[in-house]
């Protein structure tokens, strides 16, 4: 069975280390739920995994082949990719042209059908080709910056982030792609805000707090002791941090576990105040 192994992860950033430790396996053909609040260090874990930093120490097995350490587009060309925070398209170019540039190192042929493949799981992009990103919703966006990952069609995907600043109606659009894609053997690490949306596609899940992991286990577990959820988002001291989580997500998806992130009223860890991106 293959699977993506992050093996004993330390990042440092600003001489202090913001991901201690950190062992999470991502199995293929599943998604892995890694959820935490604000500043838990996650998107400094993918952007390590990714090759953007480094890990010091710690292991990114493919299938037990090393790839800490590599530069970025040897870990992509090994079949790994990630979609980093935030959403940087090129704003002047054209949705096809921020697609192709993500395809420079790929034969010919591997573009094509990586190109192809992307606008099959996003026919919304390929009625928008020739539009400039910079005039596209944040849900497109979206779209574009998952197409540029996809089109590699990396055996293992990190995505930091699927829904920030997304309405719910368009989050409800990317879920079942992203169902699709690991229904493809596709192994996916989903970063989430939505504790809801996250577990309901999720097999493995983590909760990451102060760089360091505080449950690994399953979904459904996380699901049936929300209380674990909880107790990590408390352990920063905010009840009220915790509470956006639960109410409306994780408690949701305890009612409907069949494809709760659906229906459930999505409720952001960020809209709290005190979380509000930096
Ligand atoms: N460029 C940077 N330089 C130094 N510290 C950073 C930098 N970016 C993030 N950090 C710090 O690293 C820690 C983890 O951040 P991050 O990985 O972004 O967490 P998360 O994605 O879970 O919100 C935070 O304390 C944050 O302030
Ligand atoms: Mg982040």
């Amino acid at each position: 069975m293959s699977q993506l192994e992050l093996r004993d992860i330390t990042v440092e950033r600003g001489g202090r280390p913001v991901v201690k430790d950190v062992t999470i396996t991502v199995p293929a053909g599943e998604v892995t739920a890694l959820l935490g609040p604000n500043g838990a260090g996650k998107s400094s874990l993918v952007l390590a995994v990714g090759g953007v930093l480094r890990p010091r120490p710690g292991s990114v097995l493919l299938d037990g082949t090393e790839l800490a350490g590599q530069r970025p587009e040897r870990i992509r060309a090994a079949g790994v990719a990630i979609v980093p925070e935030g959403r940087r398209l090129l704003p002047d170019l054209s949705v096809d042209d921020n697609i192709r540039v993500a395809t420079y190192a790929l034969s010919k042929k591997d573009a094509a059908d990586g190109r192809a493949r992307a606008l099959e799981l996003f026919p919304r992009l390929g009625q928008r080709l020739t539009v400039p990103a910079r005039l596209l919703s944040g849900g497109e966006q979206q779209m574009v910056v998952l197409a540029q990952a996809l089109v590699s069609q990396p055996r293992y995907i990190l995505i930091d982030e699927l829904s920030l600043g997304l309405a719910p109606v368009i989050v409800n659009q990317l879920i079942p792609v992203i169902r699709e894609v690991a229904a493809s053997g596709v192994g996916i690490l989903l970063i989430e805000q939505f504790a809801t949306v996250a577990l309901s596609l999720a097999t493995g899940a983590h909760v990451m707090e102060g760089g360091v992991l505080r449950y690994s286990g399953t979904a459904a577990e996380l699901k049936e002791h929300p209380d674990r959820l909880h107790s990590a988002y408390l352990l920063r001291g905010s009840a009220v941090e915790a509470s956006a989580v639960l109410d409306g997500s994780v408690a949701e998806a305890l009612g409907d576990a069949s494809g709760a992130g659906e229906k459930a009223e999505l409720r952001p860890v960020r809209a709290v105040p005190h979380m509000m991106p930096r």
